[in-house]
C-alpha cells in the first residue's frame, strides 16, 4: 500500500528499500528546514559551526567504535572498520577542529550545553548496542552529512574562512559507499536475533539524531535564546 505519509510503517520484513526511502525522506526534509546562511546573523552562524563541532568532534569516532562493537555480520564490520580507519588515519577530529578555529567558531560551554540533552540521548542509544537500529542510525547520519556540508562550508565561508578540508572531504557523494552501507544493513538483519523487536523502533536512533541536529541548526535546547545583538556586546 502506498501513502503519502513520511511515518513510516514497519513491514513483516522491514524491506532495506523502505528503511533507505524513509530514511532519504527524513534527510529531505532536514535539510530543506534550514535556514538560508545569508539569513542568518554573524553569531548565529557562529554558533551552528560551534555547535556541530561539539557534537562530531569529539563524539563521532565514539558512535563508530559503538557500531563496531555492536554489529555481527562481516558486511557491517567491514564497513564500519573502513570509516573508522579513514576517522583516525586521516585525523578527522583535527579537521575539525581546523574547521572550528577558522571560522572563528570553536565551541563555548554555552554551547556543549545547547546540545547536551540530546546528546546524551543518543550517547545512551549507542551504548545498548542495537545493531540494527544503529546501523540505520549510521546510514542515515552519513547521508545527511554528505549533503549537509555544502551549507556548514556556506556558514564558514561567509564568516571570512577559506578552510574547506573538512566539508571537501566529507561532502563527497559516495554511491558505491551507501549501496554497501545499505548492503551492510541487509546482512545485520538477517543475523538479528529478534527480526520483529528489531523492526519496532527501528528509526529511533535516527529520531534521536534528527532532534540533536534541530539542536544544531537552532539551538532549541539551548537554556537562553541569544539576542540577535548579542554579539556586538563586549
Ligand atoms: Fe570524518
Amino acid at each position: 500500500m502506498m501513502t503519502s505519509s513520511t511515518t513510516y510503517v514497519p513491514s513483516s520484513q522491514a524491506p532495506v528499500q523502505a528503511i533507505q526511502q524513509h530514511v532519504d525522506s527524513v534527510i529531505d526534509s532536514l535539510l530543506t528546514s534550514l535556514p538560508r546562511p545569508e539569513r542568518l546573523s554573524a553569531e548565529e552562524r557562529r554558533g551552528v559551526i560551534a555547535r556541530y563541532t561539539a557534537v562530531l568532534e569529539g563524539n563521532f569516532i565514539y558512535w563508530m567504535t559503538g557500531a563496531w562493537l555492536a554489529v555481527k555480520s562481516e558486511a557491517a564490520r567491514a564497513k564500519i572498520m573502513e570509516n573508522l580507519f579513514e576517522e583516525v588515519r586521516d585525523a578527522h577530529p583535527l579537521m575539525m577542529r581546523k574547521f572550528a578555529t577558522a571560522a572563528r567558531a570553536v565551541p563555548t560551554d554555552a554551547d556543549a550545553l545547547a546540545v547536551q540533552k540530546n546528546l546524551t540521548a543518543v550517547r545512551l542509544f549507542i551504548g545498548r548496542l542495537s545493531a540494527v537500529r544503529i546501523v540505520v542510525t549510521m546510514a542515515f547520519f552519513e547521508g545527511l552529512i554528505q549533503r549537509f556540508m555544502p551549507y556548514l562550508a556556506e556558514l564558514a565561508r561567509l564568516q571570512g574562512s577559506e578552510e574547506m578540508e573538512y566539508t571537501d572531504v566529507h561532502g563527497v557523494c559516495d554511491v558505491t559507499h551507501t549501496a554497501e552501507l545499505y548492503r551492510a544493513l541487509e546482512a545485520e538483519m538477517m543475523l538479528a536475533s529478534e527480526p520483529a523487536a528489531a523492526a519496532k523502533n527501528l528509526f529511533e536512533g535516527v529520531e534521536l539524531l534528527r532532534a540533536l541536529l534541530m539542536d544544531i541548526v537552532a539551538a532549541s535546547g539551548a537554556p537562553a535564546v541569544i539576542a540577535p545583538a548579542a554579539d556586538a556586546v563586549a
